[in-house]
């Protein structure tokens, strides 16, 4: 019986044709099977492997989602301007996008950012506006920098991807069908941390539905976000403590991405950073894999909700992306002493921490 489980779900099944340019190569990720947690737990525990899509993150599914939904209502025309306040994988993304579809493409973020990522949209063809790192409450927070520079325009949009529920429509569209079919209909819980909320809100929607109410959607956050006491108090409490060496993950409020489904989580897990870094290792040693800190955390999160379901359940999360865009740091001796995470890796491990 068990070992049934143990089994990798399906082959990557190949389309037949070509595809259509970078946008329809977005998508059809496999869901690999991951063997060292799955035996340790009698589960199947799979992971969606996102940093295969091309523009490398799960993000490109979004940065699809809201311009195509821009296009289907007349608000934005061939030749027109995307905006953005983005500092990550969604702006590699839309500049992606732009390419493809002939947009020109205009990214706001903080000033704080690295150049290597300010450096990687340009050579996207982005246009990078560093604008000073303000919190969300002042006009001049670099998200209102977009909003309001693209209201300056003709033929402009900003697409808004934290409150813009097309987000959440692109995974409910194509991430949960792939993962209903790819598990043949057999998910028992979904996992993950959350930024806008597009991808737990859109998977987490529909498999609700297509389960009739069966699957377990839980909820993954790291500290320094409220939405585990959030979730944890009945929507009562948005306490948050601490901060995170993970990126793109973590949420100080309720978007409207995750509005659309945050009364249908059914539990929340708090995973410290110290277990996420020690998984980026251990998944790189066991199974080959080289994933960023919230594909991590993601990991953890679907160990210990297959321990908490217990042997003979198939739990399912998300690989949000590559080690590559963070391996400075996560692989940085100097780094992960200076976060004092560098005892958090095992000692058979460390010998992957290759950078000083
Ligand atoms: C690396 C990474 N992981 C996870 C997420 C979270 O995805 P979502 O915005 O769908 O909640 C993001 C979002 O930008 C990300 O860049």
């Amino acid at each position: 019986m068990l070992n049934a489980f143990r089994r990798p779900v399906l082959a990557r099944s190949f389309t037949s044709r070509a595809v259509n340019g970078f946008t329809e190569a977005i998508g059809n990720t496999p869901l690999i099977y991951l063997k060292g947690l799955s035996e340790r737990t009698g589960c199947r525990v799979l992971g969606k492997a996102e940093f295969q899509n091309p523009g490398g993150s799960v993000k490109d599914r979004a940065a699809l989602g809201v311009i195509t939904d821009a296009e289907e209502k007349g608000r934005i025309k061939p030749g027109g301007t995307v905006v953005e306040g983005t500092a990550g994988n969604t702006g590699i993304g839309l500049a992606h996008v732009c390419r493809a579809k002939g947009y020109r493409c205009v990214i706001y973020m903080p000033d704080t950012q690295s150049q290597e990522k300010i450096d990687l949209l340009k050579m996207l063809g982005a246009d990078v506006r560093p604008v000073p790192a303000v919190a969300y409450e002042n006009p001049k927070n670099y998200n209102h920098q977009a909003r309001d520079f693209a209201k300056t325009l003709d033929n402009a949009i900003w697409t808004d991807q934290f409150d813009n529920t097309a987000n959440a429509n692109a995974h409910y569209k194509s991430t949960g069908p792939e993962i209903w079919e790819q598990t043949e209909g057999k998910v028992d819980g979904f996992i993950c941390a959350t930024g806008t909320g597009g991808t737990l809100a859109g998977v987490g929607k529909f498999l609700k539905e297509k389960s009739h109410g069966k699957t377990q959607v839980w909820i993954a956050d790291p500290p320094g976000s409220v939405l585990y006491s959030y979730i944890q108090s009945g929507g009562k409490l948005t306490e948050r403590s601490g901060g995170s060496i993970t990126e793109g993950i973590g949420q100080g409020r309720i978007t409207n991405n995750l509005g659309t489904f945050v009364n249908d989580i059914d539990a929340a897990l708090h995973i410290a950073d110290a277990k996420s870094i020690s998984m980026v290792y251990e998944m790189l040693d066991s199974e080959g894999i080289y994933i960023g800190a919230s594909s991590a955390l993601n990991v953890v999160a679907a160990f210990e909700m297959a321990q908490k379901l217990g042997p003979g359940h198939t739990v399912v999360t998300v690989l949000c992306d590559g080690a590559y865009r963070y391996q400075s740091r996560l692989f940085s001796k100097k780094w992960l002493h200076a976060k004092g995470l560098y005892d958090a890796i095992p000692d058979g491990l460390k010998k992957y921490a290759v950078l000083d």
